[in-house]
């Protein structure tokens, strides 16, 4: 990657001229206007303050001393006030970045293999339960990161850790074994588990009877009772067939689910064993705590009736990652409202020796609100299944679809259809910045004019159809005539692609590689109104396919490395 050719060759002259043992940390930036240069060093501002020299010298001294390798490597340099060094790619390296991307198609810009494995938890929602809305984020998000990660370089495992145990389902059980009907539950599961689960937890309050018989039906369970067991089994079997059909609408793919309670048999020696080592101590009153020397509170990890709790899951789950997979790191995909929580379930981790602090990592989000801002929740405030969230917007996707195409079939128009709204709620989740809350808004994300996934859609489609009416070929360009601003701008936008997907990938932010694709979009956009293709003179119009075709191949990729698909026609 340019980028880093650069930063390194900056470091190695600047060590030498300055006799530097470590340079400062500088930056290598692609600026927004390219008429800033394609790549934008502040090394010389950095070092004028460290060597107390004048920046624009600075600048000078190192930008002579890079002359033959900046020639070597098709870059002309410029200096400005009030010490930046630009570098502007010239008109060989662009034809030559071409040729590689239409060499390499979707393997342009991917990374060489690193070392490391990366365990990425993501989704994890609770079943007896429909997939929420709420669970929306965790899942793109955790999705576009399994995906960019991996087309860096990392070895990456995709996993939920969906809540399957806990005092809760034990008043499910009891609701069921009160009022359920196995025909009306075979019937509607999910939604028919929910209701038992609500009906016996209304119930129970101010009841401290039903309270006992909840907590009874799950000390039951945790004992290994024969018919609380199947019944558990068969409502977590219903839960799963239910997630999955709506990850296969969303097209997420999870590798492996290992819910809370397959760490159940092992936490009574986790305990036991941090007791005896001195890293956990007993209570009066026989609960069990882990002592955090930078944190407000203990962290309990046995309730004083004996009963482990969610942090000793947690921590069974961590030791049994970075054995099962030798991972070097977990990331966790949870919402903010999730931090403290995953922090001291972190100090503990380190505490008990099972990871480096370093190991761990949050990834966190804002909430998903509902149109107006308010929260997203039925009129009673209970939770909105994500599956109605998704018809919705394919059902809106469908008018768009309809208005662009009135001639397709009715099947390309549903599968268009289900391309477009699908795509439109991922991208409008993804390119917003991850820590904010954002508010759903359906017509900004369908915009097909906007900031949305149907707008890049579209622009790829429309390129495609270009390709479609040509006979090609389109692999066949002279660089030199390719030579208008906007195919030049086009080209160098195409460059920063593997920059772009790097940085997206290690800082964890999608939105990066959303905006990208965005104003990748835009400037098809622009040369779609600028230049003529199809009627250009031959030469030019084969070098003008060409690059329309890397563009497309770009988009395509780009998208899918968000989990959003491109539809050759809309
Ligand atoms: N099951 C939790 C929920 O649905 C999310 C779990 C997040 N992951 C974790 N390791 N705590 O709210």
């Amino acid at each position: 990657m340019m980028r880093s050719k650069i930063k390194n060759i900056l470091v190695e002259t600047a060590s030498k001229k300055f006799g530097l043992k470590q340079v400062p940390d500088f930056s290598v930036e692609i600026p927004e206007n390219s008429a800033h240069g394609d790549y934008a060093a502040n090394i010389a501002l950095v070092l004028a303050r460290q060597l107390k020299k004048n920046p624009l010298d600075i600048a000078r001294i190192l930008d002579m001393e890079l002359e033959a390798w900046s020639l070597k490597h098709g870059l002309k340099t410029e200096i400005v006030p009030p010490g930046f060094i630009n570098f502007f790619l010239n008109s060989k390296i662009l034809g030559e970045t071409l040729k590689d991307i239409l060499k390499k198609k979707n393997k342009f810009g991917r990374g060489q293999p690193q070392q490391g494995t990366i365990v990425i938890e993501y989704s994890s929602p609770n079943i007896a339960k429909p997939l929420g809305i709420h669970h929306l984020r965790t899942t793109v998000i955790g999705q576009a990161l399994v995906n960019t990660l991996r087309f860096v370089g990392w070895k990456v495992v995709s996993l939920s850790f969906p809540g399957d145990w806990g005092t809760q389902f034990g008043n499910l059980i009891a609701g069921y074994k009160r009022w359920g009907k196995p025909e009306k539950i075979k019937q509607n599961p999910i939604k028919e588990l929910l209701k038992l689960y609500v009906m016996f937890s209304q119930a129970a309050q101010g009841h401290p009877e039903m309270t006992a018989e909840g907590r009874r039906e799950f000390k039951k369970l945790e004992e290994g009772d024969k018919e609380n067991l199947r019944l558990w089994k068969w409502f977590a079997r219903e839960s799963y067939k239910d997630f999955n059909k709506v990850y296969k609408i969303l097209g997420v793919k999870i590798e492996h689910t290992i819910g809370e309670s397959f760490y159940e048999p092992e936490l009574k020696k986790l305990v036991d064993d941090a007791i005896k080592k001195g890293l956990a101590q007993k209570g009066a009153d026989g609960s069990v705590v882990i002592p955090l020397k930078d944190s407000p509170t203990p962290e309990i990890i046995r309730k004083s009736d004996g009963a482990t709790i969610y942090t000793t899951r947690e921590l069974a789950a961590i030791r049994h990652r970075f054995k099962k997979w030798r991972a070097d790191k977990i990331l966790y995909v949870a919402a903010n409202q999730q931090t403290f929580h995953l922090e001291q379930v972190f100090k503990s981790a380190v505490a008990l020796g099972l990871a480096k602090r370093a190991q761990l990592g949050h990834v966190k989000f804002g909430m998903v609100l509902a149109p107006g801002g308010k929260k997203f929740a039925t009129r009673e405030g209970n939770l909105i299944p994500m599956e109605d969230v998704l018809k919705e917007a394919e059902e809106r996707a469908k008018k768009i679809v309809e208005g662009l195409n009135p001639k397709l079939s009715q099947k390309e128009k549903n599968k268009i259809a289900h391309t477009v709204g699908i795509g439109a709620i991922k991208f409008f989740d993804l390119s917003q910045n991850r820590l904010s809350d954002i508010v759903f808004d359906w017509n900004k994300m369908l915009n097909l004019k906007g900031a949305s996934a149907p707008y890049i859609q579209y622009s790829y489609a429309r390129l495609k159809s270009i390709i479609r009416k040509s006979k090609g070929p389109f692999t066949q360009f002279k660089s030199e005539l390719l030579k208008e601003n906007a195919e030049i701008a086009l080209i160098k936008h195409l460059t920063h692609f593997p920059e772009i997907v790097a940085d997206s990938a290690q800082k964890y932010e999608p939105n990066k590689l959303a905006e990208y694709l965005l104003r990748l979009a835009e400037k098809v956009n622009t040369l779609y109104e600028k230049v003529p293709i199809l009627s250009a003179e031959k030469e030019i119009k084969n070098s003008r396919l060409a690059l329309i075709n890397a563009a497309a191949l770009i988009i395509k990729n780009g998208l899918g490395l968000l989990g959003i698909e491109a539809s050759e026609r809309m």
